[in-house]
């Protein structure tokens, strides 16, 4: 599957420029086992990145014009550096702008021709946003000699969602692609960036995705939101306890005590936050220990917790999760990713998962009239050079 999106993107470089392409770039997809909402709440999280793409065939030219091509859209941008670089209409485009907007004056001074094509599928929670303003950033800092390490290629991938599109997100997506390493799973402490890679060893069990193939149109403005929601708890409970600067401090008890205080939806989602803050470290003892049933559990209840809590699942993503609740071969379930639709992830015993996507789909289909997507994945490594 990689050979072959890497043979097409380039194929079509060739067709659309007349020349073979320099350079080729690989910046992947990811995967998050456990710790949703919690990136920009100063929490930790376990994503991994996985063998799910965006290519890019890309050249520099003797122009200050840049060529991009989405050939999956089968649309063209075109423009040149010296312009002033503003969001526009067409949400891609805006990725790969806010990049460049921060790259201004930084030693980009030439333009370039890129090609991108994507094996993500796009608003299946699987970052396939991150991926291209990773990708963007990687080969910026390549072609170019930028200097940028990859912690800041991640953050200037996060300030482009900023600044070009509007989603206040985390840093989780981008520091997953850009950090990712083939077989783990990487443990990252939002509030420091400090990060440590774990073994992503399931031994007897797989991950698999199931696509609900509702896509997040909520996502804008229920994330940004959300964010609001958890900003205004965390004021109100640092007026009550000042020793606290983060929701890392906070204490299930402390949100419990102020209860009334915080009224019904941000009591909800403080006490969502508090609990998966502890939940992602619980998982990486039981992943450590190879208890995968804990795993399972604790994947669970976060998905309660987003459902309930912190309300950012939906009756499709819901229904996959209830519906192998009781399936012996599935240890544990949840949504992953910023929610309102996307792909729920699982852990169920290898070998079980053809069934139990034949079984799935019937339910989902008769239920919804939608035809469930399936992803097996492999963990795999970040945004990098794809030599021959
Ligand atoms: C989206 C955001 C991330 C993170 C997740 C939820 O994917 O981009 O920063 O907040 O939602 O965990």
């Amino acid at each position: 599957m990689k050979k072959k999106l890497i043979q097409h993107t380039t194929d079509f470089f060739e067709k659309s420029f007349q020349k073979a392409p320099e350079h080729i770039f690989l910046s992947p997809g990811r995967i998050n086992i456990i710790g949703e909402h919690v990136d920009y709440n100063d929490g930790f999280v376990l994503p991994a990145a996985i063998n799910k793409y965006i290519c890019f065939a890309v050249s520099k030219n003797t122009t200050t014009e840049c060529a991009i091509i989405a050939k999956d859209l089968n649309e063209v941008y075109k423009f040149d550096l010296n312009d002033n670089l503003q969001p526009v209409d067409k949400m891609w485009v805006n990725y790969i702008l806010g990049v460049l907007h921060q790259l201004k004056n930084k030693g980009v001074n030439q333009g370039i021709n890129i090609v991108f094509s994507s094996t993500i599928p796009m608003g299946a929670g699987l970052s396939s946003s991150a991926a291209l303003e990773c990708g963007i950033g990687y080969i910026m800092n390549k072609l170019f000699d930028l200097g940028l390490s990859k912690e800041q290629i991640a953050l200037i991938g996060q300030k482009s969602e900023h600044t070009f599109v509007g989603v206040n997100c985390g840093i989780m997506d981008q520091f997953a692609s850009v950090f990712g390493k083939k077989n783990k799973v990487i443990k990252l402490d939002c509030n420091t960036l400090d990060y440590e890679y774990h073994k992503a060893d399931f031994k007897k069990y797989s991950l698999l995705l199931l696509d609900s193939c509702v896509k997040h149109t909520h996502l804008t403005s229920g994330y940004n939101d959300r964010r609001n929601e958890v900003e205004q708890g965390l004021a109100i409970i640092k007026t009550h306890f000042p020793e606290v600067k983060t929701f890392r401090d906070c204490t299930e008890i402390m949100v419990l005590g102020l209860k009334e205080e915080l009224g019904e939806i941000l009591y909800k989602r403080c006490r969502f936050v508090v609990k998966e803050i502890k939940r992602v470290q619980d998982a990486v003892k039981a992943l450590s220990n190879d208890d995968f049933v804990q795993l399972g559990k604790l994947m669970t209840e976060t998905h309660h917790g987003l459902s309930k809590e912190y309300e950012v699942s939906c009756e499709e993503l819901d229904f996959l999760v209830d519906a192998v609740a009781n399936e012996t071969s599935v240890l544990g379930a949840r949504m992953m990713g910023g929610g309102f639709g996307g792909c729920s992830i699982n852990l169920v015993e290898k070998g079980s998962e053809k069934d139990l996507i034949e079984k799935i789909s019937a339910q989902y289909r008769s239920q919804f009239g939608i035809e469930l997507k399936a992803y097996k994945v492999k963990i795999s490594k970040g945004t990098s050079e794809y030599i021959n």
